[in-house]
């Protein structure tokens, strides 16, 4: 039995019953992992030819010409086959792992956002955009992006309270700076592609903005010098957060232009007025060769991919880890 792996053009040979996450690693094929074990989705890959089993369901190829995802981690081989590997030139792998963590800093952002900073026992690596598992008990654990770099002495969250939520409560009313977190991950396919040289678009709804700010920090302190447009999305002015920080870093850096849309309740023309996917629309005819980051809420994410696709973006060049409500 022989696998092999496109672009590469790479064959190796493997045997019936064999993972395809290990079978890559074993023969130094660049793959994005991090959890292994079916969570993150950083491990999907594209299947071409042949069958892959994949957490014992069959995965069949309905189109030729598309192919069928499967993550890596939980697929077994059984016959040869064709896989894609995506982006073979933008892997990150940062094995997960768990962390202790101690709240050093609760603020309130907004009247419904907490910026919450931790120390970590040791570093926690992960690429800019990424998201980690914070459990603050046994029984309140929540998915939460990264504002910060993985080279930042502390790792920043900003958390929405969600009206009678049981995490978000419990973080309102009774997290508290000198806490115990545990912080296990990175996960998420939604990271900072270094390589890329043409325009970037971030699009961020509420605290979507925390992981659009790990890239935009990863991407300049990288010296990307691509043109980066940051389009930020709030219900009303009182959702605005970060904006001195969005401001300075749009001052120090000419290839950075950032726009906050306001939806409602925008007196004397203070803030762009509108749903921030209509903003997109209006400034931005054609996305040829752009490369995208979504961080929002999935309304919004699944408004915005549309939109990105009908203006010339690859579809696998929007990135995108939607954020479902979590009380
Ligand atoms: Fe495969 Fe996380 S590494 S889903």
């Amino acid at each position: 039995m022989e696998l092999i792996v496109q672009p590469l053009g790479q064959s190796v040979p493997v045997t019936a019953g064999d993972n395809l996450l290990a079978v890559l690693r074993e023969h130094n094929i660049p793959i994005s992992y991090s959890c292994t074990a079916g969570r993150c989705g950083t491990c999907r890959c594209k299947v071409l030819e042949g069958r892959v089993v994949e957490s014992g369901q069959e995965a069949k190829i309905t189109n030729p010409n598309e192919g069928q995802y499967v993550l890596a981690c939980m697929s077994t081989l059984n016959e040869s086959c064709v896989i894609e590997v995506p982006e073979p030139d933008e892997i990150v792998t940062h094995p997960a792992r768990i962390v202790k963590a101690e709240v050093v800093f609760i603020e309130d952002a907004t009247h419904d956002i907490k910026r919450i900073v931790l120390r970590s026992a040791k570093p926690l690596s992960f690429s800019p955009g990424q998201y980690a598992m914070l459990q603050f008990t046994p029984e309140h654990v929540r998915p939460y992006s990264m504002a910060c770099l993985d080279s930042d002495d502390l790792l920043e969250f900003h958390v929405r309270l969600v009206p009678d939520g049981r995490v978000t409560g419990y973080i309102a009313e009774r997290l508290k700076v000198g806490d115990s977190v545990r912080v296990s991950g990175p996960m998420g396919t939604a990271y900072l592609r270094r390589k890329h040289e043409g325009p970037m678009l971030c699009v961020a709804g509420g605290t979507g903005l925390a992981p659009v700010l790990s890239i935009l920090r990863g991407a300049l302190a990288a010296g990307m010098r691509n043109e980066i447009h940051v389009y930020f999305g709030v219900r009303s002015p009182a959702d605005i957060y970060c904006a001195d920080e969005l401001a300075s870093l749009a001052q120090r850096h000419s290839n950075l232009r950032v726009r906050i849309i306001v939806a409602m309740g925008v007196r004397d023309g203070a803030y762009r007025r509108g749903l921030v996917t209509d903003a997109v629309a209006e400034d931005l005819p054609n996305l040829e060769g752009w490369r995208a980051y979504l961080c929002g809420a999935p309304p919004m994410v699944d408004a915005a991919t549309l939109l990105l696709r009908r203006r010339g973006i690859q579809p696998e060049h929007v990135y995108a880890d939607a954020f479902y409500a979590s009380a």
